[in-house]
């Protein structure tokens, strides 16, 4: 799966859009600052990543949620179970490297992978395109 942005991946909801292409580019980083030093992300830039990524979430779910609920959108119930799901795992994650308990730089950054894999092939190319036609584009 491309981890870069494409237009194949548009909602068509601009706001969404946005939120996705960032989303992106902050996954991007991620990837490049792994390929770059062999493949793993020291604690201070994967710290970075994870606040960045837990502001994201929150500003981003919440933003989709309330159009889905003001749009009367009735994928909505399926939509917020995921996110809960993925907000819970990260916030998991996330006490985990604090504590140590990620295990060490090179196996944090490959779970850290999975979780960015996972986020991107269920969640925005599934649950989130089912919003394509089905929102009206100037909704948000
Ligand atoms: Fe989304």
């Amino acid at each position: 799966m491309s981890n870069t942005w494409q237009n194949a991946m548009k909602v068509g909801i601009e706001v969404v859009d946005e939120d996705h292409r960032q989303l992106f580019a902050l996954i991007q980083e991620f990837h490049a600052a792994a390929d770059s030093q062999g493949g793993v992300v020291n604690g201070e830039q994967m710290a970075g990543i994870l606040s960045r990524l837990d502001a994201y979430v929150k500003e981003h779910f919440a933003r989709e949620e309330l159009l889905q609920v003001e749009a009367g959108y009735d994928g909505y119930e399926e939509n917020k179970r995921q996110h809960d799901e993925l907000t819970h795992t990260l916030a998991v994650f996330i006490e985990k490297f604090h504590s140590g308990a990620a295990g060490e730089a090179k196996a944090a950054t490959e779970k850290m992978k999975s979780f960015l894999g996972v986020w991107l092939g269920q969640h925005i190319l599934k649950t989130d395109l089912k919003m394509r036609g089905r929102i009206l584009p100037w909704a948000g």
